[in-house]
Parts: C-alpha cells; sequence; structure tokens
C-alpha cells in the first residue's frame, strides 16, 4: 500500500489544504493528515477543532485519515510506516524553508518529501491570513469550507 502523510499545524483548515490533500488521495493508496502541534505558533482553534474541520471538510475520502501527533514528524512517519511527506508549495518564498526541511526530515530518517504545486487560485492562502482578514470582519468565504466560516465566525465572536 502505498501511504502518504501531509503535515501541518491547520489553523484553521484552508481550501489551499484541502486541495492539496485531495489530489495526495488521488495519487495515494492511504494519505494521513497530521494535524502537528507547532510549540512556535499560537493557537486559534484547539487541536481537536482542527481536526474536527478538516475530519468534516474530507469526510467523503475513504482513503484520508486525521490524526494528532506531538513530537517529530520523521517518528510519526517512522511509527506508522509512511515513506513520503507531502506538501503544498505556495511560491519561490516557500522553497527554502520547505527545501531545509525536507532535507532535514531525509537527513533524519530518509523519509522523502514531494511537492504539489498549489493551484495558483490559492497560491496566497495561508491560515494565518485568514485569521487575520476574518478577525476584522474580512471576507473569506471563498477561502474556506463552509463550516470552517461558521467556526471561525463563532470563535472571534466569543474571543471578541
Ligand atoms: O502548517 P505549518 O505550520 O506550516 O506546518 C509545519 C509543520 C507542522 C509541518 C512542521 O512544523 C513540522 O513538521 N512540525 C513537526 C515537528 C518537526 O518534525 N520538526 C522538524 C521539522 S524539520
Amino acid at each position: 500500500m502505498r501511504r502518504a502523510v501531509c503535515p501541518g499545524s491547520f489553523d484553521p483548515v484552508t481550501n489551499g489544504h484541502l486541495d492539496i490533500v485531495t489530489r495526495a488521495a488521488r495519487l495515494y493508496d492511504q494519505v494521513h493528515v497530521a494535524v502537528m502541534v507547532n510549540k512556535s505558533k499560537q493557537g486559534l482553534f484547539t487541536i481537536e477543532e482542527r481536526v474536527a474541520l478538516i475530519e468534516e471538510s474530507l469526510q467523503d475520502y475513504d482513503n484520508v485519515t486525521v490524526e494528532v501527533f506531538h513530537g517529530l514528524l520523521v517518528d510519526y512517519c517512522k511509527q506508522r510506516d509512511i515513506p513520503a511527506i507531502v506538501k503544498g508549495l505556495r511560491a519561490v518564498s516557500d522553497f527554502d524553508y520547505e527545501l531545509q526541511m525536507a532535507q532535514m526530515n531525509n537527513g533524519l530518517s530518509g523519509v522523502e518529501t514531494l511537492f504539489i504545486p498549489t493551484n495558483p487560485v490559492y497560491s496566497f492562502l495561508s491560515s494565518s491570513l485568514v485569521r487575520e482578514v476574518a478577525a476584522w470582519g474580512g471576507d473569506v468565504s471563498h477561502l474556506v469550507p463552509e463550516h470552517v466560516l461558521r467556526a471561525l465566525s463563532a470563535k472571534l465572536r466569543r474571543d471578541a
């Protein structure tokens, strides 16, 4: 069975993430979406909320699973016998850091990283921009699924 992982913070999941995961799901038998706990990023959504939002987004994909992992991505891969990490590349600005991580992960454990070019429609899209625009009342309805939009509105209303 060909397995791959799509890792990220997903705070929250966007249409850009979903584009990459669903394209990976056409290439691999099993895709693991790993919600990684990134200690350097302050979250808006709890880890459990992020998982629930991704699961709802991908409920029609039988070969996609979603789970949380605290630790190194290479350990996640090792524990599940996953040989490949799939990431989206939005622009050249992503490349430096992604290359560093890909080389570090390969050096640590031999896991390969494969990049899928982001759909140009989403080349500017990030969870952090979605959070910021939504927090100031901007329209992000074309950038996230409807249930994520509802969750964002509820969260931002509560935090206001
Ligand atoms: O969505 P993000 O925040 O850009 O994703 C970054 C992520 C979570 C994929 C990266 O920070 C990661 O792999 N974190 C897990 C910890 C780890 O393995 N760090 C070493 C990376 S070389």
